[in-house]
């Protein structure tokens, strides 16, 4: 056997949600670097058309699809625009995200709702969506959901009552689709990230990551680092491996140590 049959993609095709940004630029690339053909799906639509050049020129189908996570008909159009133009979906990835930093006690009613509805609410429709095209075709398929450490314990650094909640949300919605799909050969996946600098982290004002948060997660990571986006890749492969068939209901951590104690 070589290493293509177990992680190889050329052929299947890969959505990912939240494609225009951060970790879902990376996802896309090590999926297309697997030879997959890639749907790019978000709002930015001039960002997601720069990231298919970028991985047509390395010989794989890509498309941009403008898609609101928050939308479900947009969404339901995504998918079947995606289906039309590329084909029957292997894997899926929910990689959209926002955060809304404030305290608990003045955490208003519309953060929670638009963080809960991009981050956990979307991640469901989505992948019922996608899952329900996978279960008429009678094919298997793979889902990932890109969690957060903040799935499983609460934040030390900063006050985000209501990602934490829909992080939370996102480990047991992993579990719960793995257990209903398992039958149908859908695997149902998650990955929890620690902290990474992207646009979700990153001060605009200073084009980094702010001195004292940085220095939280030296501190509270064992690695003694922030990650690298690209580090988040080969998780991915692993978790929409042909192979993988036996893999489900699992949260993975990439945090540099920060859940291992
Ligand atoms: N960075 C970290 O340290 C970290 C840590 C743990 C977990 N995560 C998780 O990793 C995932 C990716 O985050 P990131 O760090 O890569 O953040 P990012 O750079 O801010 O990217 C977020 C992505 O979500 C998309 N998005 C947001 N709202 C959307 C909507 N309504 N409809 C469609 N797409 C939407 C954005 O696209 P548009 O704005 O173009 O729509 C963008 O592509 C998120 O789920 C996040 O919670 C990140």
């Amino acid at each position: 056997m070589d290493l293509d049959e177990i992680f190889g993609l050329r052929g299947r095709v890969a959505v990912v949600v939240g494609a225009s940004s951060g970790l879902g630029v990376e996802c896309a690339r090590a999926l297309a670097s697997a030879g997959a053909d890639v749907a790019l799906l978000a709002r930015r639509k001039e960002r997601l058309e720069a990231l298919a050049e970028e991985l047509g020129a390395s010989g794989v189908r890509a498309r941009a699809v403008m898609a609101d996570a928050t939308d479900d008909a947009s969404l339901q159009l995504a998918i079947d625009e995606v289906e039309a133009e590329l084909g029957g979906i292997w894997a899926l990835v929910n990689s959209a995200g926002i955060s809304r930093l404030s305290r608990a006690l003045k955490h208003t009613r519309e953060k929670w709702d638009q963080v809960l509805a991009v981050n956990l609410t979307a991640a469901f429709v989505m992948s019922q969506q996608v899952a329900r095209k996978m279960v008429a075709r009678g094919e298997p398929g793979r889902i990932v959901h890109v969690s957060s450490v903040l799935g499983r314990g609460a934040s030390p650094v900063h006050p985000q009552v209501g990602y934490a909640a829909a992080k939370g949300g996102v480990d047991n919605l992993t579990r719960q689709l793995a257990i209903e799909w398992a039958p149908h050969g859908i695997t149902v996946n998650a990955i929890a990230p620690g902290y990474f600098p992207t646009e979700l982290t990153v001060d605009p004002s200073v084009g980094e990551m702010d001195a004292d948060f940085v220095e939280s997660i030296r501190r509270l990571t064992p690695m003694g680092r922030a990650g690298e986006p690209a580090e988040i890749q080969s998780a991915l492969l692993y978790l929409t491996a042909p192979r993988s068939t036996y893999v489900t209901g699992s949260v993975i951590p990439v945090d540099g140590g920060w859940t291992a104690w």
